[in-house]
């Protein structure tokens, strides 16, 4: 399905170049509803795309460099299609599109064009703001240097860039999740098989209202990689006893108890977390599967009490969040979403009580903590398309 951009991404192409583009695309960020840091674990999560989405226009043109323009960041970036490529400055929107331009010049020839981008996805919120300027950059300038590959292949591309350009040892959740959502749907998927496994409808009478914290994560810089390090050497400590075990996503509740003695108490924290999740995400598709909100609403609870006290990435903010959201009529499920350590929480909320419940959690949290946070109603978006 292509979108209408909510603002008319070929009319500001035209503004600025004088000329219309050749080839528009778009990626939504995504929510993370059950499965905190399960991907790199080669588990499960249960997401969806957001219907907020980062556009990118772009047009080939007879220059020796690629021009492109951020209208949300209000920054335009020459960029020479060659080895300067690989120098990263530091903070800079443009190195995600260093990263794609890289990735892709060892799928075939970039040639110069030009380019806008708009966002409408929170950065730095935990929505996955650089998977959706990564994909959607992906499928635009993909498709103009004529560069085919599955949509498996390209959440991967993705996933390089992060790895590999940016230093974030994350998994495959935000590029896949951009790229495989649907509309109104949520998404369970399999991060050993690298396919989305199941799929069930977001109930139509609650909605998600998105809290921001506005606790800026910045995953390159947080403990995200020393999380990832943690559940590496905690697997390979099971292994010891247990040698089917590859991943954290072999182990059971009962194997991690086993073994508790010897593995590292802090990796073994770690451990339970991402046991816990990969079960919490069963739980939480077969509650939504019987219709019972309350319960899947309730697993929402228990993902984020295991985040404050076994994984550690929450933070004051998003604890206050997820406490006070059980004291407003409405809610009944809260946690903090994404690599964490400040960022975005998800609350599930009745419909027709959201607009009232974003007033009062604003007010709570500001007497709290003297900040005013973003909130909004966050509809379940649909993947990654060119138009
Ligand atoms: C970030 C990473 C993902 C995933 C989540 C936590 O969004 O980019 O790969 O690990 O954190 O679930």
């Amino acid at each position: 399905m292509a979108l209408a951009p909510k603002t008319n991404l070929k009319d500001k192409f035209h503004s600025l170049y004088g000329v219309d583009p050749d080839v528009m695309a778009y990626a939504p960020g995504r929510i993370e509803i059950l499965g905190n840091h399960t991907d790199y674990n080669e588990g499960l999560v249960l997401s969806s795309a957001t219907d907020l989405y980062t556009y990118v226009a772009v047009k080939e043109c007879k220059s020796n460099s690629a021009k492109i323009h951020s209208f949300d960041m209000a920054n335009t970036e020459e960029l020479k299609l060659d080895d300067s490529l690989k120098v990263k400055i530091p903070g800079k929107w443009s190195n995600y599109i260093k990263g794609v331009l890289l990735e892709l010049g060892r799928l075939g020839k970039l040639t110069p064009f030009k380019a806008v981008i708009y966002s409408e996805v929170p950065l730095s919120a935990g929505m996955s703001s650089s998977a959706a300027l990564e994909v959607s950059s992906c499928f635009a300038f993909g498709k103009l240097f004529g560069i085919e590959l599955d949509k498996k292949e390209w959440a991967k591309l993705g996933q390089r860039v992060e790895n590999n350009y940016m230093g974030l040892k994350s998994g495959l959740l935000d590029q896949f999740s951009s790229i495989y959502g649907e509309k109104d749907t949520l998404i369970l998927c399999d991060f050993r098989k690298i396919e989305v496994i199941d799929k069930v409808k977001f109930p139509s009478d609650y909605v998600f209202v998105i809290v921001n914290s506005m606790i800026k994560h910045n995953l390159v810089e947080s403990d995200y990689n020393l999380r990832r390090e943690s559940c590496e050497r905690a697997a390979a400590s099971i292994q010891k006893k247990f040698p089917e075990v590859m991943k954290l996503r072999d182990v059971t509740p009962e194997m991690l108890e086993e073994c508790r003695g010897t593995v590292d108490f802090t990796d073994y924290k770690r451990a339970a977390h991402v046991v816990s999740e990969g079960d919490l995400v069963i739980k939480g598709i077969e509650a939504l599967r019987k219709g019972d909100i309350k319960l899947f609403g309730s697993y929402l609870y228990a993902s984020h009490a295991s985040s404050k006290v076994n994984f550690e990435n929450s933070c004051p903010e998003l604890d206050f969040l997820v406490e006070v959201s059980r004291s407003i009529p409405g809610c009944i499920g809260a946690r903090l979403s994404g690599g964490g350590f400040g960022g975005i929480s998800i609350h599930l909320v009745k419909k027709e009580m959201a607009d009232d419940y974003r007033k009062r959690i604003a007010v709570a949290y500001k007497t709290q903590t003297g900040k005013e946070p973003q909130t909004f109603v966050c509809g379940v978006g649909c993947g990654a398309g060119v138009y």
